[in-house]
């Protein structure tokens, strides 16, 4: 019989962490022992007297695990006979593309050259399971980063040419998120934002998009929800704020230039889920020094994606994340538009509409409507930054501390 409790170090590349104990049924941390090293605790779990808060490690745990929301996930869950997404962050031992944590049993010698995914080829069993496919292999191989990749829309890492790749999917009927990321993409190209560079694939006539991974064997992305946990946010601090004071504790360069990037960038495609972890910092693995702002990823829930074409409009009211509910008063927190050169941006609605021209789910009537209010969403801006440049900068602080901070990131 499995023991109903395992012994595990936690890792951050070859520093060991802390002592843990996983309860073998639920994939849960029943238990922290003793801690080595507390400067590599993940960001954003605090450290009291010497004792690890086991609540917020297990939340950080869990938020290694896929989502239950991830489409098709119960019955890949069912083909690669395990009950829990929780019960598949172990088989994997924990270990990411995106940062350098992992689990290694307690007697064991392994170390983390032996078993990275950056180095490592990994078996593809988990990602085509979650894409749907039957597998040939008559033993699964659960040893993937798939494993433990975050987000609710379908998705896979794969390896070409020895690099490691994100393929990720659409949603619904109209599978629009592909063409937005690649959208973003040129947007943010022209503009000369630091950004991940996402491509159109289509297999069995779905849009896929497939991007870099961005991370490497000396670096990690920590997300927004982390770095903002790091410091007890005061009531009359607004999140934005908030997040900028933790940023420059972290001594993180160049966040303000960079959100005054992404608030300009979603306020173009009408960005509905700019949440916290959909963006974030990058440090350096072994020297914990913070590089930068991550390069903006996952721009895909925008364009109104889920709309139908009736309700597709410029102007509508869409959601808006993470600092306000609404666009137009987010906008309002960018400092500074003098890196913006909006001429940059002519034709780029015609560019759009020749992405979409290979979707068989949009029609030309929506590639119409969508171009269209493309053009508008960049008329309305440069409205807002003419006016800005009659106004006094003053006039621009933002006091609002209304915005919601009760949101677990995912
Ligand atoms: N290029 C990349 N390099 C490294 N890590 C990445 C990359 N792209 C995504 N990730 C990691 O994978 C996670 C999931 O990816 P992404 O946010 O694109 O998926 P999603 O399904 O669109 O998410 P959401 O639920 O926010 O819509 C990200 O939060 C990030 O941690
Ligand atoms: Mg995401």
């Amino acid at each position: 019989m499995a023991k109903a409790h395992q012994q595990y170090i936690l890792m951050h590349k070859n520093v060991p962490v802390a002592e843990l104990e996983l309860d073998s049924a639920s994939g849960y941390i029943s238990a922290i022992g003793s801690i080595y090293n507390d400067r590599h605790v993940p960001v954003g779990i605090l450290v009291k007297n010497g004792r690890i808060d086991r609540a917020a490690l297990n939340r950080w745990w869990e938020g290694r695990a896929i989502p239950t929301s991830r489409e098709g996930i119960r019955r890949a869950l069912e083909m690669m006979k395990v009950s829990t997404t929780q019960q598949l962050v172990d088989k994997c031992m924990g270990l990411s593309l995106s940062d350098q944590y992992w689990i290694c049993p307690k007697k064991s010698k392994v170390k983390w050259e032996d078993v990275n995914f950056f180095e490592h080829s990994f078996s593809d069993d988990v990602g085509n399971i979650l894409f749907g496919k039957d597998t040939k292999a008559k033993e699964i191989s659960l040893m993937s980063p798939d494993n433990t990749s975050d987000g609710w829309l379908k998705k896979k890492w794969v390896i070409h040419k020895g690099k490691r790749y994100l393929i990720k999917g659409g949603s619904g009927a109209i599978q629009q998120e592909p063409y937005n990321e690649v959208l973003a993409s040129r947007i943010m190209d022209r503009l000369s934002i630091p950004h991940v560079v996402y491509v159109l694939i289509t297999q069995e006539g779905y849009p896929y998009s497939i991007c870099e991974d961005f991370v490497t064997p000396q670096t990690e992305l920590i997300s927004a929800w982390y770095i903002m946990q790091t410091h007890k946010k005061p009531n009359n601090v607004s999140l934005y704020k908030h997040y900028l004071n933790c940023c420059e504790r972290l001594e993180i360069p160049g966040v303000k230039d960079f959100l005054d990037r992404m608030i300009t960038i979603d306020y173009i495609i009408a960005n509905e889920d700019r949440h916290q972890n959909n963006f974030g910092a990058v440090r350096n693995s072994d020297t914990l020094q913070w590089v930068g702002p991550a390069p903006i990823y996952d721009s895909g829930s925008s364009m109104w994606f889920s709309k139908p074409n009736t309700l597709i409009s410029a102007r509508a009211k869409i959601p808006c994340k993470p600092f306000k509910i609404n666009h137009d008063e987010q906008i309002k927190l960018v400092t500074n538009f003098d890196w913006l050169d909006l001429s940059a941006l002519k034709g780029i609605d015609e560019e759009f509409r020749e992405i979409l021209k290979g979707s068989l789910f949009i029609d030309e009537k929506r590639r119409d409507i969508l171009c269209f209010a493309l053009r508008k969403r960049i008329e309305m801006l440069e409205k807002i930054v003419n006016l800005r440049l009659t106004k006094l900068p003053e006039d621009n602080i933002e006091e609002d501390v209304t915005r919601n901070t009760a949101y677990n990131g995912h």
